[in-house]
């Protein structure tokens, strides 16, 4: 076991009518509220009109419109302005994951006198953050109870992943039945975020029974439950399920002693999403089943038949070739049984800018790092196979 440093600080509230806490939750952090959300979803879910009432004793300022892949010159500076001006006490993020990202870079350049983008690029450490109260709307990134965040700058192609323990929210809400009116195509897309989150984690040198265990069990009941959801989307139990797997995929605890991997099919999907504004999860979709292609070798097998024979139960006496061979076939199978994109053309890339892409990934995300290193014509290759 590698030695690691193990805490979430945050406190999830989860259930039908977690939200008639909001008042007690957030009444110690402050009575100046930023309240903050996306394109109108939480109006049309009675969630914004719920939240303005049990906010009736605070004094509330909003930032609405928070875009998808959400954009650093518009929303976080945006969000930072309202809360040096009218002195916000604590941020509440209402929404999917965009929302709570941008509310996280926004909790920290409020106390910052300098330029935000410094904080979100790791050139300078941010010193203090205000805290983040979230009711999360889609269940998909992990934000709720995770220390990152994902910021996006459409005129440097740039979405940047920061991480800080400071960006961990105070407190996530998770009410099941706000994600009922959860799209098909965002329920998949949340899926595959989430699986792949845990393949990041999984797919690595240093590994035990116990977080092999705890990476098999949460993504069979995401796989389960994702199916469930698809058919039935105000089935509670399975999108209760499928929210309390999201949030423990993505904080660290599942794969907690692994050796890192460098996340790969993250850096790459950034910049898919950087240059094109796709739907994170179906980038993640349509390079997962290309890059374990990629990586499958003499020494990479073992992750490879371990996964097939747990997630997808393929026959162990074949040969291990043959079986990690499957199991890629499964998890391409898999994504395209939620109808998700399959090819970059189906989400409108064409050929045109993989070079330039590839050039970028290697020289911001560091793949050169990771479990099987990625140089810059690796990740050509992969983004070529995925076309
Ligand atoms: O903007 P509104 O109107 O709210 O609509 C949103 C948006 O259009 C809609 N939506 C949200 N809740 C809904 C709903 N529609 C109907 N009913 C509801 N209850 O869904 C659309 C997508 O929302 P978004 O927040 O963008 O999706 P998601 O939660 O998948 O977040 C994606 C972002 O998170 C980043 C991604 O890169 C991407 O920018 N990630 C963040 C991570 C983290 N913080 O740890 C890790 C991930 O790997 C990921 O990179
Ligand atoms: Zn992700």
């Amino acid at each position: 076991m590698e030695n690691f440093v193990y805490c979430t600080p945050t406190k999830l509230i989860f259930g039908k009518d977690a939200v008639l806490n909001l008042p007690n939750v957030l009444k110690p952090l402050g009575k100046r509220v930023l309240l903050t959300y996306g394109g109108g979803s939480i109006k049309k879910i009675g969630l914004y009109d719920k939240v303005k009432e049990l906010l009736a004793d605070f004094e509330v300022y909003e930032l609405s419109g928070i875009e998808p892949n959400p954009k650093y010159t518009t929303s976080v500076l945006g969000g930072v302005r309202l809360c040096k001006e009218h002195n916000i006490d604590v941020v509440l993020a209402v929404g999917g994951g965009s929302v709570l990202d941008c509310s996280k870079a926004i909790c920290v350049g409020a106390l910052y006198d300098g330029e935000p983008w410094d904080l979100i690029t790791c050139k300078v450490k941010a010193k203090a953050a205000l805290p983040l109260v979230d009711i999360l709307t889609l269940a998909a990134t992990g934000s709720e109870y995770d220390s990152g965040c994902v910021i996006s700058r459409t005129e440097t192609n740039d979405k940047v992943g920061y991480l800080d323990d400071l960006l961990f929210p105070n407190t996530s809400i998770l009410d099941p039945r706000y994600t009922f009116s959860v799209s098909k195509k965002q329920t998949a897309a949340g899926a595959a975020d989430a699986i792949n989150h845990i393949m990041e984690q999984y797919f690595c040198e240093k590994h035990s029974l116990m977080a092999d265990g705890m990476c098999e069990s949460v993504i069979k009941s995401l796989i389960e439950s994702a199916k469930i959801a698809l058919k039935e989307p105000e089935n509670y139990e399975a999108r209760g399920e499928f929210m309390v797997c999201c949030s423990l995929a993505c904080n660290k605890i599942l794969s907690i002693g692994n050796s890192p991997s460098g996340w790969p099919c993250h850096g790459i999907e950034h910049a898919l999403s950087a240059y094109y504004d796709i739907t994170h999860g179906e980038g993640l979709a349509i390079i997962t089943p290309r890059w374990m292609k990629h990586i499958l070798n003499e020494n990479t097998m073992e992750r490879f038949v371990s996964f097939g024979t747990h997630i997808f139960g393929i026959d162990s006496s074949l040969p291990e070739k043959d079986i990690a061979e499957k199991t890629i076939e499964s998890v391409y199978a898999l994504f395209e049984s939620f109808s998700m994109p399959m090819q970059l053309k189906d989400v409108g890339i064409d050929e045109s800018r993989l070079e330039e892409m590839a050039h970028h990934i290697a020289v911001s995300e560091g793949l050169e790092n990771a479990w099987v290193p990625l140089t810059e014509s690796d990740i050509l290759e992969i983004l070529k196979a995925s076309l």
